[in-house]
């Protein structure tokens, strides 16, 4: 059989219409990002400059990065005994060692959300290093 047989050209112009057709559905379907998603990302947003706004990242870690004063808050949202109201209440009325903040409300919603959605995205166990005097880190 040669190549350029009549039956070759017509799997050819058919593969051909294929790939085109295929290219066209790859460029006009949109790219699956629910509503939520981008309502979330937006609220996520909001509330990181609210989080740099209030300077929270001097004492605070994030994933464990930032300021080593206070804890972890990566997952201050979900960890037991901690609601909505706990964060709530730190902020406005601080510890012996944390200052309070006088924010607006909404920025208030902003920041607990924002610390709601940091938490969902997954589980951060900041590790503990032995450094010795010679410089080698260990894992304690
Ligand atoms: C000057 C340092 C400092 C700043 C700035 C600061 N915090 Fe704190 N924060 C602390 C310390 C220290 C603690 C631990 C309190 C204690 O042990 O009394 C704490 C505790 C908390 C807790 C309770 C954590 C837990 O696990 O129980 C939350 C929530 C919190 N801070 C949120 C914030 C937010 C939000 C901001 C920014 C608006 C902020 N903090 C700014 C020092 C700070």
């Amino acid at each position: 059989m040669r190549i350029t047989s009549p039956k070759n050209c017509v799997v050819f112009i058919m593969l051909f219409v294929l790939y085109l057709l295929f290219s066209i559905w790859i460029y006009i379907t949109p790219l699956a990002v629910t509503t939520d998603q981008k309502k979330e990302s937006i609220e996520l947003g909001n509330g990181h400059l609210i989080y740099q706004k209030y300077n929270c990242q001097a004492c605070h870690q994030l994933y464990g990065l930032g300021g080593y004063l206070g804890p972890d808050l990566t997952n201050v949202a979900s960890q037991k005994g901690k609601s909505t109201q706990y964060i709530k209440a730190y902020i406005q009325a601080g510890s012996a060692k944390m200052p309070s903040f006088d924010m607006s409300s909404e920025e208030l919603e902003s920041i607990v959300r924002f610390l709601e959605l940091v938490d969902k995205t997954g589980k951060a166990h900041p590790k503990n290093f032995l450094i010795k005097n010679d410089g080698r880190i260990y894992s304690k």
